[in-house]
């Protein structure tokens, strides 16, 4: 596959936490539903990555990954679009994160800002381990093993999708140089045109003296527009640019999910460490319930006073279900005294229960033929080897380790 094609193809992991709530369906799932349209996406829940915290206690890590599969096909992830599959399924992620260990300097590591934070947040446990330091040049492996293009992370995961583009340059950097390439490079630039040729070079300039991202953008688009090369030259004018050498491993760009915090029922982030979550396949009677019984703004005692809604966690609710005439409804409401506070939940209680209708209509299938599950994931398995391997067929080459065997 061409790097213009890699470029449109998704990665994306998850943790098996447990089963996931309505947090992770706006802040996440909503997101991979839409990409699996327009993208090759590549799905899989990440069950090494949880034993790098989770080492002393793997019990539930096994349970959580066929949950977590079943939330995914219940949000509508789509297998006949998607691949979907288990990280521990595919060795080559940890064969190529074995590779990359020789070659990333450890301070790379080190200054990863979740590095220290979770270690200071996880008090609890002991992580000062090898396996935690080095997970996010797992996570680096993972998204390169794919040659992904895209990356749909959250603001935390941003840094790791950072150090895997320094890591893939500095791969392609010492790995990537055939012998001539430098003249083939030039050879190819010539090609372009005199204009395109000398704009292709101001912009390599401003890429690699003053680093900027935007100027190694341009240069790809202007290679992509590029109709009188052949294909290797377009690869080695992409190569080129990146360090100098072919692009074995393509940098990936991060894609931040544009969505708004999902507030849980206490207003706060939703989270299942705030224990304030609705589950995603929740019983509809448990859903009503949990509603009905949130805090409301605490000087409204009496059905008489008035209410604050800025001082409400029901009213952040509204924020995320609400048409603009309802939250205009609340607001007049409940600052008039003009409605009470069951009132106020009702129509959200219904909103909610509408949103996982079909969740939990889709989920039943799959929750009553675990074997239809397991197929989906196999299926997933094998195409994601595929692509795995050739990556790895590549790798090893350059590394000195293909034996003709
Ligand atoms: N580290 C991510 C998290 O904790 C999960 C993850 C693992 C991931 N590998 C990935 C996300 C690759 C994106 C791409 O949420
Ligand atoms: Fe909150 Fe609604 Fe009650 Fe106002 S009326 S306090 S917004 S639940």
């Amino acid at each position: 596959m061409s790097s213009v094609e890699l470029q449109k193809r998704v990665l994306s992991g998850m943790r098996p936490t447990g089963k996931l709530h309505l947090g992770h369906y706006h802040g996440v799932l909503k997101n991979w539903v839409e990409l699996q349209h327009d993208y090759e996406c590549f799905f899989f829940v990440a069950d090494w990555h949880a034993l790098t915290t989770h080492y002393e206690n793997p019990y539930q890590i096994e349970q959580s990954v066929w949950d977590m599969m079943i939330d995914w096909l219940a949000a509508g992830v789509n297998p006949s679009s998607a691949t979907m599959f288990v990280q521990s399924h595919v060795p080559e992620h940890a064969e190529l994160h074995l590779l990359l260990s020789m070659m990333t300097p450890l301070g790379w590591l080190e200054r990863v800002p979740t590095y220290k934070d979770q270690q200071d947040k996880l008090k609890e446990k002991d992580l000062a381990t090898y396996g935690f330091l080095g997970y996010p040049l797992l996570q680096s492996a993972d998204i390169l093993v794919y040659r992904a293009g895209q990356v749909p992370v959250g603001a935390d995961q941003v840094a790791h999708v950072e150090l895997t583009r320094e890591v893939a340059r500095r791969f392609n950097h010492l790995y990537g140089k055939d012998p001539g390439f430098e003249e083939q490079a030039e050879a190819a630039i010539t090609k372009m045109g005199k204009k395109n040729a000398r704009l292709y070079r101001n912009l390599l300039k401003k890429f690699q003296e003053q680093g900027e991202d935007e100027a190694l953008e341009t240069a790809r688009a202007l290679i992509k527009d590029q109709q009188n090369i052949s294909l290797g030259d377009r690869e080695r004018l992409f190569g080129f640019i990146e360090g100098g050498g072919k692009v074995i491993l393509p940098e990936p760009q991060a894609l931040l999910t544009p969505s708004p915090k999902m507030p849980g029922l206490d207003g706060q982030k939703m989270s299942k460490s705030y224990n304030n979550t609705i589950g995603l396949r929740e019983a509809p009677d448990e859903v009503a319930q949990k509603i009905k019984t949130m805090q409301t703004d605490p000087q409204r005692v009496r059905l008489t006073d008035s209410g604050d809604p800025e001082k409400c966690p029901v009213w952040k609710l509204h924020e995320v279900y609400s048409d603009s005439q309802r939250k205009k409804w609340v607001q007049e409401g409940c600052m008039s005294a003009g409605i009470g506070c069951l009132e106020c939940k009702k129509p959200l209680i219904d909103a909610v229960l509408e949103e996982q209708k079909p969740i939990i209509e889709r989920a039943k299938q799959y929750e009553e033929n675990p074997e239809l599950v397991r197929s989906i994931v196999s299926e997933g398995t094998e195409r994601a080897r595929d692509a795995a391997r050739a990556t790895l067929e590549e790798v090893r080459q350059v590394m000195g380790l293909s034996f003709g065997g």
